[in-house]
């Protein structure tokens, strides 16, 4: 990596386990942007406190998912992996940003809504005496996507890796990229999102035509990167298929063609040609070889990441170092919003 390098930059929250949807659809095509790009992977403990948590939990999965990033491939020597609150700017740019954010923006973005609709219920049920104990909509939730522009803005960034489900939080930190510029002068970089292609997208075990996510109530449809032989066989072998029981890619068979997917993102082989490999076999044969190709090639990973978390005092160095390279950029940029924006230098 080097200064004059496009800057990828990508985060994730600190909450549960990486899935293998996370690791193949996005974690192991990054690993291969680290040569020619000045790459930032920050771990985003602030966005983390949106939700209801323990402050215990959120300490012990921060050190763990930056563990989890290392042991899936992505080199620290090669990028900069790094902790959001390690580094001063990323709330600081947040509050410059939510002066040109319209409020109606963001109570209209949609995961905003998602999150609030069953708070929305349990507000009304409640009167104001009990918001000290209750759950109520915090304003970080409706801010949650200037803090993510302020991310992405604070390293000037070319370019994003993020889910489709994204896409929303990103088309704002456009806007803002350029209503700053246009009411300031020209600052920020207008990022561009980089989406993975669907034929990549991981689906639920359980239900095909949904993603598969971490916090997926259905513990069999999520395979976690973590999780040990034993579960992963189980998973698989109970993942939902079709009811014909020919083998084939085919919009109208999503199970099957879901799990020729994660057996083509593993051996690098395209899913037909893995098909044609089970004429005449059955979804048995094929849900098991694709467990013991899962089990293999996510040991070594899970034994790597042992490893790390046994190693604390290199993963601190890692975050040390990390930091150290974001916070250059992040003042810098801060340095330039500031004095844009208006503030007096300190002296
Ligand atoms: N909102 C993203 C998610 O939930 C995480 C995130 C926060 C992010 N800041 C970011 C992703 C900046 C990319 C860039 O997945």
């Amino acid at each position: 990596m080097s200064d004059s390098q496009p800057v990828i930059l990508t985060c994730a929250q600190p909450t549960g386990g990486l899935t293998i949807g996370n690791y193949l659809g996005a974690i192991k095509n990054w690993a291969d942007m680290l040569e020619s790009n000045n790459c930032f992977f920050g771990i985003v403990d602030q966005h983390a406190i949106t939700v209801d948590y323990t402050p215990s939990e959120l300490r012990q999965n921060t050190l763990s998912c930056v563990a989890q990033y290392i042991a899936c491939g992505l080199d620290p020597e090669k990028s900069n992996i790094f902790v959001q609150s390690h580094v001063t700017g990323h709330t600081e740019l947040a509050w410059v940003l939510s002066c040109i954010t319209p409020l109606g923006e963001l109570q209209r973005m949609t995961q905003f809504k998602d999150k609030t609709k069953h708070l929305n219920k349990e507000d009304e049920s409640h009167s104001d005496d009990d918001s000290q104990s209750k759950v109520f909509i915090n304003s970080g939730l409706l801010m949650y996507p200037v803090l993510m522009a302020a991310d992405i803005l604070l390293y000037n960034a070319h370019s994003v890796p993020v889910g489709a489900d994204q896409k929303q939080h990103l088309e704002l930190c456009r806007n803002l990229a350029q209503r700053f510029n246009h009411k300031y002068s020209d600052t920020f970089n207008v990022p561009e999102p980089y989406i993975a292609k669907q034929g990549q997208r991981i689906m639920s075990l359980q239900d095909p035509s949904r993603k598969m996510s971490k916090s997926d109530v259905n513990q069999n449809a999520t395979l976690f990167l973590l999780d040990d032989p034993k579960i992963i066989r189980k998973k698989i072998m109970s993942a939902v298929t079709d009811s014909s029981s020919k083998i084939e890619v085919s919009e109208d068979k999503p199970g099957v063609t879901n799990l020729l997917n994660i057996y083509s993102s593993f051996n690098n082989e395209s899913p037909e040609a893995i098909a044609e490999k089970y004429i005449g076999k059955g979804y048995g044969d094929l849900k098991s070889d694709l467990a013991d190709l899962v089990v293999s090639k996510l040991s070594p990973v899970q034994e790597r990441y042992q490893e790390l978390m046994n190693d604390k005092k290199y993963l601190e160095s890692v975050l040390k170092q990390g930091a150290e390279n974001a916070q250059k950029l992040a003042f810098k940029t801060l340095r330039k919003v500031y004095k844009k924006a208006g503030f007096l230098n300190r002296f």
